[in-house]
């Protein structure tokens, strides 16, 4: 939530910036700044709404320099407008801020600055960082943050420039990500995601929580809070600009649907090694695992709640599956067997990790499905299982769906082999299905297109839209709801179908889209039972079913065609992709921005 940049270096500082929030703008996009100390002179620039209006101000009356921070924001405290913008300024222009997090004790704290008659230009919670920056600088900044960071509560990660440090720019974390880069010709770079650093710096570092840093072209220097040096250890930036890019597409969301045959194939070679399952090394013995936690949030919990199908049936072991908002408040007993999984993309969802750290504290075992590798939930579990799916910048997680749905489903066979309790052949005949997968992914995306196209277009007005699935596709149910709620802002359900006549089916009209996914599995007869009712009632279908069944066609207005799977357990992972793409056609067609949409971000890094 809300990202933060910096840039010291011979370029412009301005131009550099831009990029940066462009790359960034993905964690929130209320509005926008930037900060330049041009020779002790701090100039902003900010502006409501989406990058594009910062983008023509600075144009209009570019502010020269080479030592700049920028930020582009998530709406926590206060409405999106330009007032509350930031970077945000000490009472006399001498300090500039950008920050990320919320600092939770900051009604105290305005209360105390304004009766001591200072003047707030914002409802933020972040303004008083500046204030109280300017209340205790003796003129040196370094200093002066340390007398300030005992008395914030909460998350943060904020930069600062101080006029009379022209060339520096200081820095402290806590709770929130914050990467330090460097690249040739003494320019030095701060972002809250690796991209945003691309692609002048060629190697990064994380700084740690309790740690803040002096940032010059000369040097890089990093402390911890009470005044302890620390080494620095940089790392490459592996990541290029083309992976970072639209390419040809109209949208990252766009082009990630289109990535995954390709990711899914990238995954399976690193979990399949000649025909066995290899698995990363998780440094946890899963023989004595006879109960497994997994926790996580939206897309990704939807995710999980595909891993317990797989893993109870497969491995037998005992799953639960919380919202990782409810667990962390919760008091779970902590038990001998058990095992936490945390699923996020991002690595960095406060819930989820605040749920991570209950649970340790409780010393359970706690191993990570992640994306974004390198990050606090990737460094703070005893194991990690990559998902490889490269970096996904699209709001709406899509690829990163599908690459959980399969890490789970192999690592519920890795379990299931570890405990015995597959036989070997079940064990191959479900591993050498998995060859195929990649081309069932792109065959299932290009035969269905054209039908999801023409429904698209007949249900781009429909004001709400029920999503009805049974067994393993009542979560392909959920996550069809939510991505075609969160970028069409269509008001969308997503039911266990066996849950629809206990009062949801009051909604169906002739108008009302009632999307059924009814591949032929176990639960096929049911479903179909559904479809019947829906029927009865005038509603208008739109199945999700197996390619080739004329039956379904017959009783569907439109049938989003799908191959089979080899393993019915998996057939989810097919289940989803039309409905990603009916999403993504019913947005575009009502005007939405799909890769932005309102009130959202990527990286929810804030409770
Ligand atoms: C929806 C979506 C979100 C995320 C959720 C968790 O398309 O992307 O629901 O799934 O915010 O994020 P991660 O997986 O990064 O923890």
């Amino acid at each position: 939530m809300c990202g933060i940049a910096g840039y010291i270096g011979p370029l412009q500082a301005q131009a550099v910036l831009l990029v940066a929030l462009e790359r960034l703008k993905y964690r929130g996009y209320d509005s926008a700044g930037i900060a330049i100390n041009h020779d002790g002179e701090i100039t902003c620039r900010k502006s409501h709404g989406k990058l594009t209006d910062l983008e023509k101000i600075t144009t209009l009356q570019p502010v020269l320099g080479h030592c700049g921070i920028a930020h582009t924001r998530w709406a926590t405290h206060g409405i999106p407008d330009s007032g509350n913008a930031h970077p945000h300024s000490s009472g006399d222009g001498s300090i500039a801020v950008v920050h990320n997090g919320i600092i939770e004790n900051h009604q105290v704290l305005r209360d105390d600055l304004e009766s001591a008659g200072v003047l707030f230009s914002s409802q933020t919670d972040s303004e008083v960082i500046p204030h109280l920056l300017e209340r205790h600088y003796e003129g040196d900044p370094l200093a002066c943050i340390r007398t300030v960071l005992p008395l914030l509560r909460g998350s943060y990660a904020f930069a600062a420039v101080f006029d009379q440090h022209p060339g520096h720019i200081y820095v402290a974390r806590q709770g929130s990500p914050l990467l330090i880069g460097r690249g040739k010709g003494q320019q030095v770079l701060l972002a809250s995601d690796i991209p945003a650093l691309l692609p002048h710096a060629h190697e990064y570092l994380q700084l740690q929580d309790g740690q803040l840093a002096d940032l010059s072209s000369q040097e890089v220097c990093i402390s911890t809070f009470s005044g302890d040096t620390t080494d620095l250890t940089f790392l490459p930036i592996e990541l290029d600009v083309e992976a970072i890019s639209k390419g040809d597409f109209d949208s990252f969301m766009a082009k990630e649907i289109a990535e995954q045959p390709e990711i899914l194939q990238r995954l399976l070679e690193s979990r399949l090694h000649q025909g066995t399952l290899a698995q990363p090394d998780l440094g946890i013995d899963l023989r004595h695992i006879n109960h497994v936690v997994f926790l996580a949030a939206g897309t990704s919990w939807h995710a999980a709640q595909l891993g317990k199908r797989f893993l109870e049936h497969l491995a037998r072991v005992h799953v639960e599956v919380d919202i990782s908002s409810e667990y962390r408040y919760r008091n779970p007993v902590a038990s001998g067997g058990t095992l936490v999984v945390a699923i996020s993309q991002s690595g960095e969802t406060a819930d989820t990790l605040a749920s991570l750290r209950l649970a340790k504290s409780k010393f359970i075992p706690v191993i990570s499905l992640i994306n974004v590798l390198d990050s606090t939930i990737g460094r703070e579990s005893d194991g990690i299982m990559p998902l490889l799916a490269g970096p996904e910048i699209g709001v709406a997680s899509t690829k990163a769906y599908t690459a959980q749905v399969l890490a789970l489903y192999c690592f519920a066979l890795h379990v299931a082999r570890v405990k015995g309790q597959l036989s070997t052949s079940d064990l191959s005949h479900r591993i050498d299905g998995l060859h195929a997968i990649p081309h069932l992914v792109a065959e299932t995306l290009r035969a269905s297109e054209a039908s999801i196209t023409e429904a698209a277009e007949l249900f781009t007005a429909a004001n709400g839209t029920v999503f009805l699935g049974r067994g393993g596709e009542f979560p392909t149910a959920l996550e069809g709801a939510l991505k075609l709620k969160e970028i069409s802002y269509v008001h969308a359900m997503g039911y266990a179908g066996g849950e629809f006549k206990h009062g949801p089916i009051a909604l169906v009209t002739p108008s009302l889209p009632v999307v059924c996914i009814c591949p032929r599995d176990a639960m096929y007869d049911k479903m179909i039972s559904n479809i019947e009712e829906v029927r009865a009632r005038q509603g208008r279908i739109i199945s999700v079913g197996d390619a080739d069944d004329q039956s379904l066609a017959q009783l569907s207005d439109h049938l989003f065609p799908i191959q089979r799977c080899h393993d019915e357990l998996l057939q989810p992972l097919l289940s989803i992709l039309p409905l990603q793409r009916y999403a993504y056609h019913i947005a575009r067609n009502r005007g939405c921005d799909v890769d932005q949409p309102r009130n959202l971000a990527k990286s929810v890094t804030v409770e």
